[in-house]
């Protein structure tokens, strides 16, 4: 029998068996180049393929004179790239709040009204469009010639597919018409129509390769390509809606954007209407849901839009969404099925999660296997059992959820169900904390176990490495589970020592199952990027409970820089200390998050973590707005009425312009705008000697027009 030298290692071949293992190689290897490459559909994982290539790179290495000249190092564009190169957008690619009925869609309006200071008689135009179930996408066009486009990643980077977006023939590489702005970024959705995912599929099927579970994953998946000439075989197409950075600005309102993104050649959605009341933005919103399941692409609820783009730059935005628009979403769809089990989950802040475990049901074209329970209250209040037949809903992205127990199919020997209270990880007692100002017990439970119950800080770490953290690539979940697991990454300070660890082990990652060699350079270079970090992005990342983006987007613009918040949170462990009061007056920042961060700052473990990472990583200061103010930095107060704009308005600008809005007067507030019945705050403004301004001031001040 030949013996397979396959199995052979490379310091143990012979000439004649090294020759053979080559031409092997060579074949194989151009095999799955053209799997991957042309098909779409590789029969082998990128770490069994990096073995391979590394096993051939070793034998031209030790027998040169054996190289072929079909070897796969010779070969020029072959290697498919690792990443997608990163792209910064100008302006921030933000998502859109909901409206999930008509009354959140009056208070929208109403909002609006209060925000700009309009009363009841005046008009508020709105353009009302499809909400895309797609991808979102920029598009960069300078001198009329597409020169990058890019998809939204975390909003503020994302990653150039321009290569691949070259390819798409509803995206025109030229704009046309005239009066094109010489820098103009238009923004829209990619899609799949309901035909072309469906041939698709099928195609996909017939070559065993990856079958996608919705047009929108197929939209996605698609354009994600290392290999465009993949995605030029696949049927993407695309809506413009919206535009980022610009030179100019063809028109003055949201609905003569829209034609003149026509007018350049681009897709716009032919449901798009101008509307001058919310009654009629209410009848397209009807209209288009009675023709939504006949519509060859998915759309998930009606976007509406202040039609003068004016008011949209006042509204501005809140966190990360315009308050000039919002989504109103299509009701969420329903299904019925079976709960086979009820599994409880321990997450970040030991919080313990029941989850139905369901019989896999299709809703609105997802398999649906779990469903979340929320929390015991909830499961008592439903009375949810095991055995249960519940019809369930699936609305957007959002995690489905059970609407109700069909009682009737009820089997007879079902009992109710016993929330733990121990922790089913790590066996801690698990308690509902008291609510020390309502004495009423939390809804959620949860495990005092805190880092030493495993699940707690393995989710911690999945936090720490997430998206809108950290987001290190090849770093995710599922390889924090098995890091943690292996007790090679126990602390978020073990990721940036993983690489001088790996390089002094016997056991190196390139071996492990699931590695290779390409994989785990991708990996370190990865990590090694991080070692500079956004400072908002770094408080979050510490996963303190209440501390999301928002929250600690304010505590980085307020306290600037580690050293400086490190330090007034220590001091503000001491509530007679300013440090505690500057910490509450922090517009944005509530009872519960303050009082979050403070016991973060008392427990040792938490500071150990903390100064064990910064031993590595050094959190940017934190950047403020490019306009360059004299209100940069600086506290704001207003007290009192304010006549020219809303208080939202005058805080939301004060913000645009760099400054902090505290809600109380201290020696620390550089500026009181008072307004008339100012009471309290200004006395003691007075008392401080500080710098108070009357309306006018602060408007002529801040440099910005009253309104007419
Ligand atoms: S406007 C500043 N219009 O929905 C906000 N977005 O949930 C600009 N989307 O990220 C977005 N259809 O990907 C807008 N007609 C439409 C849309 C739309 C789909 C997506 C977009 C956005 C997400 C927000």
């Amino acid at each position: 029998m030949t013996k397979s030298f396959e199995a052979i290692s490379v310091s143990d071949l012979s000439e004649q068996q090294a020759a053979q293992e080559l031409e092997r190689l060579a074949t194989l290897i151009a095999e799955h180049d053209r799997l991957y490459h042309q098909l779409d559909a590789p029969t082998v994982s990128d770490e069994q393929y990096d073995t391979l290539r590394a096993r051939n790179t070793r034998i031209e290495e030790k027998f040169s004179h054996l190289r072929r000249s079909d070897s796969p190092n010779k070969k020029v564009g072959a290697a498919p790239l690792d990443t997608f190169s990163k792209v910064k957008h100008k302006v921030a690619m933000l998502s859109l709040s909901n409206a999930f009925n008509e009354d959140d869609v009056f208070d929208f309006t109403q909002r609006i009204r209060r925000f700009l200071g309009l009363d009841e008689h005046e008009t508020i135009e709105l353009v009302a469009e499809p909400k895309i179930d797609g991808l979102s996408l920029t598009l960069r066009y300078e001198n009329a010639q597409l020169v990058l486009a890019a998809t939204r990643g975390d909003g503020r980077t994302g990653e150039n597919v321009t290569k691949n977006v070259l390819t798409i023939s509803d995206i025109p590489h030229t704009l046309s018409g005239s009066d094109i702005p010489d820098v103009f970024e238009i923004r829209g959705e990619i899609y799949m129509r309901h035909d072309d995912f469906a041939a698709l599929n099928t195609a996909q099927q017939n070559i065993n390769g990856k079958v996608f579970a919705n047009p929108r994953n197929a939209a996605a998946g698609s354009l994600r390509q290392l290999d465009a000439s993949i995605t030029a075989k696949r049927p993407l197409k695309f809506f413009a809606y919206s535009w980022g950075d610009a030179s100019s600005m063809p028109s003055s309102t949201q609905w003569g954007m829209s034609q003149a993104l026509k007018d350049f050649g681009l897709p716009i959605n032919p449901f798009t209407k101008c509307c001058t009341n919310v009654k009629d933005v209410l009848e397209v919103y009807r209209a288009i849901e009675l023709q939504r399941a006949s519509l060859d692409y998915d759309i998930d609820g009606i976007v509406y839009k202040v039609n003068r783009l004016d008011w949209q730059n006042r509204l501005g935005f809140v966190s990360r969404s315009p308050r000039w628009a919002i989504a109103h979403k299509f009701p969420a769809e329903k299904a019925i099925t079976l709960i086979k089990d009820i599994e409880i989950q321990v997450g970040r802040t030991g919080a313990l999660t029941p989850v139905a475990k369901l019989v896999p049901i299709t809703v609105g074209g997802v398999v649906v296997q779990n469903a979340t329970l929320h929390n015991a209250d909830e499961i008592a209040r439903k009375d949810i059992r095991i055995g249960d037949t519940v019809r369930i809903q699936r609305a957007g992205d959002v995690i489905p959820q059970v609407i109700e127990v069909l009682k009737d199919e009820r089997p007879q020997s079902s009992l109710p169900f016993q929330f733990p209270n121990i922790c089913p990880v790590c066996g801690s007692r698990a308690a509902r904390e008291v609510n020390v100002k309502t004495g009423k017990s939390d809804a959620v439970t949860r495990c005092t176990g805190g880092l030493t119950c495993p699940a707690q800080a393995k989710e911690r770490l999945k936090h720490f490495v997430s998206r809108n953290a950290f987001d290190i690539e090849g770093l995710g979940a599922k390889q924090i589970e098995t890091f943690y697991t292996q007790g090679c990454v126990v602390a978020p300070s073990d990721i940036f020592t993983l690489k001088q660890r790996n390089d002094h082990a016997t056991d190196k990652l390139q071996n492990k199952e699931g590695w290779g060699d390409l994989s785990v350079k991708n990996l370190f270079s990865a990590i090694e990027k991080r070692r500079k970090i956004s400072f908002d992005r770094f408080i979050y990342a510490l996963g303190i409970r209440y501390i999301g983006e928002t929250t600690s987007r304010l505590l980085a613009k307020n306290y600037s820089s580690i050293e400086s918040f490190i330090a007034a949170m220590n001091a503000a462990q001491d509530e007679t200390d300013d440090a505690y009061n500057e910490l509450v007056s922090i517009d944005g920042i509530g009872d519960s998050a303050a009082q979050a961060l403070i016991e973060f700052f008392r427990e040792d473990h938490n500071v150990k973590v903390l100064n064990d990472l910064l031993q590595y990583v050094t959190p940017d200061p934190f950047e403020t707005s490019d306009i360059s103010s004299p209100l940069q930095g600086k506290t704001v107060v207003f007290t009192g009425s304010l006549e020219q704009m809303s208080r939202s308005e005058a805080k939301a600008i004060a913000e645009r312009y760099g400054a902090k809005v505290a809600g109380s007067v201290s020696q620390k507030t550089d500026y009181v705008v008072a307004g008339p019945g100012a009471g309290s705050k200004l006395k003691k403004a007075q008392d401080l000697g500080l710098n108070i301004l009357t309306e006018q001031e602060w408007i002529l001040f801040i440099g910005a027009e009253p309104k007419l």
